[in-house]
């Protein structure tokens, strides 16, 4: 890194800001991420961590060219640094959280992820991602519906956070009417991965209380022989490479979290970013056949998912910046997805760049988002339908608020006018 103290000073606190989702910090980071890029890799003392801003950085630490695990949110000297500020009552639900996710298969590397993830993909092709598309078209016209009922309609509330779950709960194959229950647990999870005492607390209290749902699920399956095509899948036939069922458990959190909060954002954002570049909703409007394309750039504009952390298992240089073993190294997808080496102009949307499906929103390497179909499904429907049946709808609040959240990059209400004569 190259700074004076002074700069390095104010380098340390705006990352310490943002990382600790203070509000000013996450509201709009784009034109902080625009300076760390400037100094590459940067040391960021308070984590302790390495931050990785650009895209060659961030591409490399999930392409596999660098020493690094994917452990990183339970293991390396991020996770050590928060654990030492929170009480000492707290470290045990800490690590008991850790030790159960640590089944997620994201967090594994190596042999262990593939077997998991070959496991997995059987229940992803692109075949039965296809089958949910009339289902999805379903839910959007009728959440479209209740909008359009509505004297104060809320985009966000009343589509982009109802629709992934619902399709969420599909794909689990649990029934519809246990998704408000569903969401609260989807959201008291995402919650701690900005961690506080209070997030903590709510988090083990919902992944408990969704444990002991699929171990109903399961039993029941078990007992009776009906139950969800997914867990049957997962769990496997004889003979079959199948998951145990704390995996099963762990995939279906990783499903839910991963599918809903994610996708919900990126709706919500996608929204904002094409309200605020209205000649690019217009260019869609006109001509609906270009959305499919477009929720990349989406994607790249305002990546739902704003940093991963990595764990380096080895020495290693990272543009100048020793990295040490045990370090944590967060890549920041939202500032590599705006570096103008690779997306020129990259704070302007353009529904048509050329190049708008190299973002790394969906990761890259061995850890691609195994629900990348879907998500630019819902997109796609989603956007493809609003612009068909309120090509003229207006936000309301061209500033609107975030939650607290520095990973998820969250909305917390869309008020909107909608375009009454085409409805
Ligand atoms: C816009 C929505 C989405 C975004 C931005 C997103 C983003 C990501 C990212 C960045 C990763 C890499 C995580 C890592 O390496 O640590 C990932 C992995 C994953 N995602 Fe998504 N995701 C989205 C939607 C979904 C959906 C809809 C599902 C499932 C229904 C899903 C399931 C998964 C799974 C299972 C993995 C782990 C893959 C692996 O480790 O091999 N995601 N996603």
């Amino acid at each position: 890194m190259n700074t004076t103290t002074t700069g390095h000073r104010a380098l340390e606190e705006q990352i310490g800001a943002f990382f600790s989702a203070q509000v000013e910090a996450i509201r709009w980071p784009y034109p902080r991420f625009a300076e760390w890029r400037e100094h590459g890799a940067i040391r960021w003392d308070g984590g302790p961590a390495v931050v990785a801003t650009r895209y060659s950085q961030v591409k490399a630490l999930m392409a596999g060219d660098l020493p690094v695990s994917n452990d990183g949110h339970a293991t390396g000297s991020l996770a050590d640094g928060t654990v030492s500020r929170l009480p000492a009552r707290q470290h045990r639900i800490f690590h008991e959280i850790m030790e159960f996710e640590s089944n997620f298969m994201s967090r594994h590397d190596g042999e262990s992820h593939r077997r998991l993830r070959r496991i997995a993909s059987r229940a992803f092709t692109a075949r039965r991602i296809g089958l949910l598309r009339e289902s999805i078209q379903a839910h959007v016209d009728e959440l479209c519906d209740e909008m359009a009922g509505d004297p104060a309609p809320d985009l966000k509330r009343q589509l982009a956070d109802k629709l992934p779950v619902r399709v969420i709960v599909d794909l689990l194959g649990v029934p519809q009417s246990d998704r408000d229950m569903i969401w609260g647990w989807a959201e008291a999870i995402a919650a701690h991965f900005t961690i506080s005492e209070e997030s903590l607390d709510a988090a083990e209290a919902a992944i408990s209380a969704f444990r002991g749902y699929l171990a109903e699920m399961v039993e029941r399956l078990r007992r009776t022989g009906q139950g969800p095509d997914l867990a049957r899948t997962l769990l496997g036939r004889r003979d079959e490479e199948k998951m145990t069922e704390t995996e099963l458990q762990a995939m279906y959190l990783l499903i839910l979290f991963g599918g809903s909060e994610t996708t919900t954002n990126l709706l919500g954002n996608g929204f904002r970013a094409l309200q605020d570049h209205r000649d690019q909703w217009d260019l869609l409007a006109e001509d609906p056949s270009r959305v499919r394309g477009a929720v990349d750039e989406l994607l790249r504009y305002d990546s739902p998912l704003q940093f991963l952390p990595r764990v380096a298992h080895a020495d290693f240089d990272l543009d100048g910046v020793p990295v040490r073993a045990g370090e944590t190294i967060l890549a920041v997808i939202g500032s590599a997805n705006r570096d103008p080496d690779v997306f020129p102009d990259p704070e302007r949307l353009d529904v048509l760049r050329p190049n708008r499906n190299e973002h790394v929103a969906l990761a890259y390497g061995a850890h691609y988002c195994l629900g990348a179909a879907l998500a630019r499904l819902e997109g796609e429907i989603v956007v493809d339908t609003l612009v068909r049946r309120f090509p003229r709808i207006r936000l309301l609040d061209p500033d609107p608020p975030y939650a607290g959240s520095a990973m998820l990059r969250k909305i917390t209400s869309l008020p909107v006018e909608l375009d009454r004569t085409a409805v």
